[in-house]
């Protein structure tokens, strides 16, 4: 596989977040504080509810369900420690947004 477009930036502005289906993943875009594009699963790892419906202020991701917070430019658990988001290789050409879903498996956290 390889790169595949995922949307336009114009679809989600920094500071912003945006759940796209490709390939048969659901994957979250965020737009970091700065403008730095992040991709990660779009599923919590801890039950079935999708990140898109949480918050992000620029800097966290927030799960609405039971509030597990990620940092959003790496993916790992802040609360819990122990857990982390998929991230999927991503690039913008231009004002378009590619990720890669090659051997990326969404994470499950056992809790
Ligand atoms: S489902 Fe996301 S924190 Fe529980």
């Amino acid at each position: 596989m390889a790169f595949a477009k995922l949307c336009s930036l114009d679809d989600v502005w920094e500071g912003e977040m945006e759940s796209f289906e490709v390939d048969g993943h659901e994957v979250l875009v965020a737009v970091l504080d700065g403008g730095e594009v992040r991709a990660y699963q779009g599923i919590c790892p801890h039950q079935d509810i999708p990140l898109v419906e949480g918050t992000f202020d620029g800097k966290r991701l927030v799960c609405r369900a039971h509030q597990w917070v990620f940092d959003a430019a790496t993916g790992e658990g802040i609360n819990p420690g122990n857990c982390r988001l998929a991230a999927y290789p991503v690039r913008v050409e231009d004002d378009t947004v590619l990720v890669d879903t090659t051997g990326v498996a969404p994470v499950h956290a056992v809790s």
